[in-house]
């Protein structure tokens, strides 16, 4: 399958931010990593990041023929992007929802996902293997 990976704000600075919540890779290693679990399950990766919510929803729209899959971790749109929220639920590939904290255990407004409800699935606070996980739900989606 076609999987597209997309990080959202602040998180081209991995590895440097905030290394106590999101460890020390940066997002070169992450992506590294995705694409070494992805075509060990026979996936074949693209990625995007931005710090930029319309950059992002262009992105969906531009790969939404692609794109068999789709894992997002939009970084804080994921508490307040009503827009980003309607560019998943507007496309054809199910997209998964990921974070490498777990969102649901800080500040209680990060607990809050708005995209949610238009995701095929939630994997958060396992860092990498957050992805991984997520990589999982696609193969087994793509047996059913
Ligand atoms: C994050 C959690 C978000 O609340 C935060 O704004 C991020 C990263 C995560 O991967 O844990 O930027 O999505």
């Amino acid at each position: 399958m076609n999987v597209l990976v997309i990080h959202g704000p602040n998180l081209n600075l991995l590895g440097e931010r905030e290394p106590d919540i999101y460890g020390t890779m940066t997002l070169a290693d992450l992506e590294q990593a995705i694409r070494s679990h992805a075509e060990r399950l026979g996936h074949t990766t693209r990625f995007f990041q931005s710090n930029h919510e319309g950059a992002l929803i262009d992105e969906l729209h531009a790969q939404r023929g692609w794109a068999d899959a789709v894992l997002i971790n939009p970084g804080a749109l994921t508490h307040y992007s009503y827009a980003l929220r309607d560019a998943i639920a507007a496309i054809r590939p199910p997209t998964y929802e990921v974070h490498l904290s777990d969102i649901t255990a800080r500040e209680p407004w990060r607990a809050i996902s708005v995209i949610r409800d238009a995701c095929a699935g939630v994997h958060s606070g396992h860092g990498k293997q957050s992805y991984f996980h997520a990589l999982d739900a696609v193969t087994v989606s793509e047996r059913r």
